[in-house]
């Protein structure tokens, strides 16, 4: 399975939520691996800053040409991640058709609300040609006690097609703290929320169901 973390807009999470989907996958026993597509390479940043291999691949391809140079890679695995980068719609198109499952990580906050119509707009183009191609909202940064989230996911419900997931990730100091040592959150703190809530994301991915080609 290929699941492409993308979202146009930059800053919202996506590097976060990949390594830390990443990671938790090859806990879980799975081959992972993970395809920095952002020519930023804050994926590959991330894993040159650790002291130990990662659990899992990671190879850099920054190229409108995932799509075509993805599936013979991705036969190895069992789940590929793709990092994506903001703003480049070229990149972006090639990995959303590169992607089985679209997962787009959203703020709770009416910016990223009104910005994520940019990504859905990609993804139901590329629908077109892939009509098996799936895609959910998770929300990130999600803060305890306040009503935001809901506020947030109730916003994105104007998007029928594209459903928002149970799991969200709260705002955490371990995100950044684990992401400045090179560390994934299960490897920072097995047992945390942060780590709780990722295998929950974890978990819902798979579980998704299938979409029916026409
Ligand atoms: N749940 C969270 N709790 C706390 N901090 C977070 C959380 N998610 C992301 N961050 C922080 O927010 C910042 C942006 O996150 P990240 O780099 O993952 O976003 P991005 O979408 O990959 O950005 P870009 O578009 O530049 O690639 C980082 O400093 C990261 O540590
Ligand atoms: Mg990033």
């Amino acid at each position: 399975m290929i699941v492409g973390v993308l979202n146009q807009k930059g800053g919202v999470g996506k590097t976060t939520v990949a390594v830390n989907l990443a990671a938790t996958f090859a806990r879980a026993g799975r081959r992972v691996l993970l395809v920095d597509a952002d020519p930023q390479g804050s994926a590959m940043a991330w894993s040159s800053t650790r002291e130990a291999e990662p659990p899992f691949s990671i190879v850099g391809m920054a190229k409108p040409t995932l799509h075509r140079d993805l599936p013979r890679i991705a036969k190895d695995y069992d789940v590929v991640i793709i990092d994506g980068a903001p703003r480049v719609n070229d990149l972006g198109r090639s990995a959303i058709l590169a992607s089985d499952y679209v997962l787009i990580p959203v703020q709770p906050s009416p910016y990223d609300v009104w910005a994520a119509a940019d990504t859905v707009a990609l993804i139901r183009e590329a629908q077109v040609m892939k009509e098996t191609l799936r895609a959910a909202f998770v929300i990130n940064r999600r803060i305890a006690r306040t009503a935001i989230g809901r506020d947030a996911a109730d916003a994105l419900s104007q998007f029928e097609d594209v459903p928002v997931l149970a799991a969200a990730l709260h705002q955490r100091v371990i995100y950044a703290e684990s992401v400045a040592r090179g560390l994934s959150v299960v490897e920072a703190a097995p047992s945390s929320e942060a780590a709780r809530e990722v295998e929950a994301l974890a978990n819902e991915i798979l579980a998704a169901p299938k979409r029916k080609a026409a």
